[in-house]
């Protein structure tokens, strides 16, 4: 076994070589752009370390059967927990680069057009492979015209792959606890809970009957989530006390952290760039914070997990398992 040196292994050579000044190379030395640039750096290897995860747990979901007895859903809720301890601690970090003045920047701003973060290949490949389809996005338009030609063709391949969206989606939908064998004598056990819910509307809340057969029932082509995915999520956030549900449950739950904590990175980005830049248009060209806000409002990759939240009702009132339910699905999805 050869040495393992520190420097070789970690090829800091390589790493600690990368930081060159453009406010140098124009002889117009700007002492903060070594921080923009060492930031942006620790930002695309967290970045690469978070694809990394996510592209593990896709292979999870990817073969058609996720072993639950095996563990496989422990490990993919393991790894998107890491998912967002990583995000939390770069949601924290826009306070490091807030440590340069909005003086200091423009010192070598102007020295940086076109390059924006809005060319982070690494972030656009998270949001394909999360879910968001080039359809989906705001200002699409736009989207990749700041991309080298080679950049945009490795975007644009990533819409004939799938998105842990829908791997997720194949996955609920082949959820087996809502097949008719378990529910002999229940025979329509989905439109017990339906009349259940129906019951609980409050007088203002009529309509969301129609809802839920939107949702659970016709399906829409505005909703990511199938009807027969949709009940499973369901099933799976009302039983989640019993012991088969509380890992699926868990992981239905990592996802909406991960929205959230996505949106809370964009959330903190936008008020750094208002008090970087003020209203200026950014060096990608886009329209500034009015682009980030609009990506931030509308790329929410699994919020149609929580809108199941409306459907749910007291535990006090759900019909219990049946046994054979219960017996059958120490399952493999
Ligand atoms: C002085 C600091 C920064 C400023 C003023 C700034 C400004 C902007 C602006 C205005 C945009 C919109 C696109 C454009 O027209 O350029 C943008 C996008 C973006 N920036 Fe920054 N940014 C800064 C730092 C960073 C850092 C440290 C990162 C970390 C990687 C980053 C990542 C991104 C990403 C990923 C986008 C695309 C977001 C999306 O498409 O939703 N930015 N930035």
């Amino acid at each position: 076994m050869s040495n393992v040196y520190y420097p070789d292994y970690l090829q800091l050579e390589k790493i600690l070589g990368a930081q060159e000044l453009e406010s140098d190379k124009n002889g117009q030395h700007a002492h903060d752009e070594m921080l923009f640039i060492i930031i942006h750096q620790a930002y695309e290897l967290w970045f690469k370390q978070v694809l990394y995860e996510v592209g593990s747990v896709m292979e999870i979901f990817k073969d058609g059967l996720v072993d639950d007895n095996g563990g496989e859903l422990n490990i993919a809720v393991h790894r998107l927990q890491r998912v967002k301890t990583i995000l939390d601690v770069l949601v924290k970090q826009w306070e490091i680069i807030e440590t340069m003045t909005p003086l200091d920047f423009l010192d070598f701003r102007d020295m940086l057009r076109p390059a924006s973060g809005f060319q982070s290949m690494q972030f656009k490949i998270l949001e394909a492979r999360l879910g968001l389809r080039m359809e989906a996005r705001f200002g699409k338009q736009y989207y990749t015209s700041q991309l080298r030609p080679d950049h945009k063709a490795q975007i644009e391949a990533l819409e004939t792959e799938p998105t842990l969206l829908e791997l997720v989606n194949a996955w609920l939908e082949r959820m087996p606890f809502l097949k008719p064998e378990y529910w002999t004598g229940e025979p329509d056990f989905f439109g017990r809970l339906e009349k259940l819910y129906v019951a609980s509307l409050v007088p203002g809340e009529e309509g969301n009957a129609a809802l839920w057969r939107k949702i659970f029932v016709d399906g829409s082509p505005e909703r990511h989530f199938s009807p027969a995915a949709a009940r499973s999520a369901l099933f799976i956030m009302l039983y989640r006390d019993e012991p088969i549900f509380q890992q699926a449950f868990r992981f239905l739950d990592s996802l909406l952290d991960l929205d959230t904590v996505m949106a809370s990175w964009r959330a903190r980005h936008i008020s750094m760039v208002h008090r970087m830049i003020g209203l200026r248009v950014g060096t990608g060209g886009s329209t500034g914070k009015n682009y980030l806000k609009g990506a931030m409002d509308s790329h929410h990759i699994f919020s149609e997990i929580a809108d199941l939240s409306s459907f749910l009702f007291e535990r006090r009132k759900l019909p219990p398992l049946p046994e054979r339910l219960k017996k059958a699905v120490g399952f493999a999805g």
